[in-house]
């Protein structure tokens, strides 16, 4: 793992966006074809948590939340313009914890099934992703 910091963004030759936070590494799929998230208690209550997986090659984005402790899965791609929903890692709710909100353009997002109920894609659904828990691990399905 990489700390910030390293030569500080100074001028003369730096990746200009080396300040931006770094996608994971993909997560791999196990022998069932399945993925394995995180120990279930790593997306706390009322919050979101985000993975890359990696699916047969292909980076696929996924965030998780925890709604009084029922975990729903998504497919990290607003329905708007199919890019992620987040800017920042993790950063997924409104700042009232009430709804998933795209960081682009501001589309709200129940979290119990996806529907858009505001913004320019109002009244389509976010992908959901299956998700189970199995031996204390949060475990993620096809969608
Ligand atoms: S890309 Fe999400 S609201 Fe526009």
């Amino acid at each position: 793992m990489t700390g910030g910091g390293g030569d500080g963004g100074g001028q003369g030759g730096g990746d200009p966006f080396a300040f931006l936070p770094r996608d994971p590494s993909p997560l791999p799929q196990n022998s069932e074809g399945h993925w394995e998230l995180c120990p279930v208690d790593a997306v706390p209550e009322d919050g979101a948590r985000g993975f890359v997986l990696d699916d047969a090659g292909v980076r696929l984005g996924v965030v998780v939340v925890n709604r009084g402790g029922r975990l729903f899965g998504y497919v990290n791609s607003c329905p708007h313009l199919n890019i992620p929903l987040n800017l920042w890692p993790d950063k997924f709710l409104s700042p009232d914890g009430q709804v998933l909100q795209c960081a682009t353009h501001g589309a709200r997002f129940r979290i119990e099934d996806g529907l858009c109920i505001a913004g320019p894609c109002e009244g389509r659904f976010l992908t959901s992703f299956r998700l189970v828990v199995k031996n204390r691990k949060i475990v993620a399905l096809e969608p």
